[in-house]
């Protein structure tokens, strides 16, 4: 029995295609029948064409649903088990694994260091964005949802497999303490649930960047954030004026793919204005001498389509001499969803989050080539769209 799955065949063109079902491959596997699955800021990159990515691989790595089969080695699981899994594959028992760095495994054959689910150069696991998907590492990897809880619905437990855990992990790596300022460029799901994050951990100052006014909306509404329009007015000024001396953290959601703000009126989401050292540098003027900043928007090693050689080979453009002189220090990468998935779940349970507040469309499966558009357009209104298979 085949099963359907995002498929990608080309840049900006992706379909729903039968795929070979998903079997146990070794004792730890167990086979996960998806319940609800989520498209996310770094499936674009590879949407895009902008990643490498080979026609025929199936996408998604934002994954929830019910066990059906386990492997002889698996003890912690039974089929009927409802489970979220974090976007990184890992096996557990590695040096960076039993060091919590989960989205660094040593165990998976990947071109980068560490696994997921649907990515490039993140090993050959199947991508989640289909009927059915093999879970390695089972035990490890699965994360128990309550069949029945009292807080917390699909739409918040979805977002345990990446964007909650990324956002808390930005202000981890910020080392964001209560009471403190923090800046965050980008309000995409991953900017927002670091602005909750912030939120939650009772930051005194919330300012969130971005051009998308249904986000930016909604981190004022769910996060008790201000709102900066960067096409409106420059975003380091908005802060600076507001903060005088700068913020106390930092945190970069949107990664390379930063567009300069133009304040032309320019709707369209366009790739010519691409500028990747852009949030570094604002961030590092937004943010008061010895600051932290977290990176968790994605920067590349290489970037073909950059215009220029510098930028091809994925170099920035990055004031480091500014950052030296204010003594600023910088934690970036991967997030760990492990090392914070089970008490985020656990603050759904209590009814202290409810993170699901990103979730803007819910849709069948079939709808995804659709809504791959739409989100990869930055549509207002289009925040995160949840795929049911
Ligand atoms: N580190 C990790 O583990 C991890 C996990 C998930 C996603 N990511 C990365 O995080 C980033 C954000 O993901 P997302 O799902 O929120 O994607 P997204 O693309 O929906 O969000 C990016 C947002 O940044 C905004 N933006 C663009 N230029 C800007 C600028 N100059 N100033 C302020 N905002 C600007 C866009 O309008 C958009 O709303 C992506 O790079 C993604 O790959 C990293
Ligand atoms: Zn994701
Ligand atoms: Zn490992």
């Amino acid at each position: 029995m085949p099963t359907k799955a995002v498929v990608y065949n080309d840049a900006h063109d992706v379909s729903i295609e039968e795929i070979d079902d998903p079997t146990l491959t070794s004792p730890n596997d167990a086979i996960l029948e998806v319940t609800q699955t989520a498209i996310c800021g770094s499936d674009l990159h590879m949407y895009e064409g902008r990643a490498g990515a080979e026609p025929g691989m199936a996408f998604g790595h934002e994954i929830m649903g019910e066990i059906s089969e386990v492997g002889d080695g698996v003890e912690q699981l039974s089929p009927g088990d409802r489970v979220v899994l974090p976007f990184n594959v890992a096996c557990g028992y590695c040096r960076n694994c039993e060091e919590g760095h989960y989205g660094y495994c040593e165990n998976v054959e990947s071109a980068t260091p560490g696994g997921a689910y649907g990515y490039v150069k993140m090993g050959s696991y199947q991508g989640g964005q289909a009927e059915r998907v093999r879970v390695p590492y089972a035990d490890h990897n699965a994360l128990k949802i309550p069949d029945d809880p009292a807080n917390g619905t699909p739409e918040d437990f979805i977002m345990l497999a990446d964007v909650f855990p990324t956002g808390w992990h930005g202000v981890e790596l910020a080392d964001l303490q209560p009471g403190e300022s923090v800046a965050i460029f980008g309000a995409g799901p991953v900017g927002l649930m670091a602005a909750y994050s912030a939120h939650l951990r009772g930051a005194s100052e919330i300012y969130v960047v971005d051009r998308v006014e249904s986000r930016l909306e909604l981190a004022d509404e769910h996060c008790n954030a201000t709102a900066i329009n960067f096409e409106e007015r420059d975003a380091v000024e908005a802060i600076t004026d507001a903060h005088g001396g700068g913020v106390d953290k930092g945190v970069d959601a949107v990664g390379y793919q930063a567009i300069e703000d133009g304040r032309d009126g320019e709707s369209a989401y366009d790739e010519s204005r691409e500028n990747p050292s852009i949030i570094l540098n604002q961030l590092i003027d937004a943010v008061r001498p010895t600051g932290k900043i977290g990176i968790v928007g994605l920067y590349v090693s290489d970037d073909p389509d950059q215009p220029d050689h510098i930028g091809e080979q994925g170099l920035l453009r990055v004031h480091l001499g500014t950052a030296f002189e204010k003594g600023l220090r910088f934690g970036m990468g991967q997030c760990p969803v492990k090392r914070y998935n089970r008490r985020l779940r656990d603050m759904i349970i209590a009814g202290e989050a409810e993170p699901g507040f990103v979730i803007s469309h819910t849709t069948s499966l079939d709808e995804a080539p659709e809504m791959y558009e739409r989100f990869d357009e930055r549509e207002e209104g289009v925040t995160k769209v949840l795929l049911e298979p």
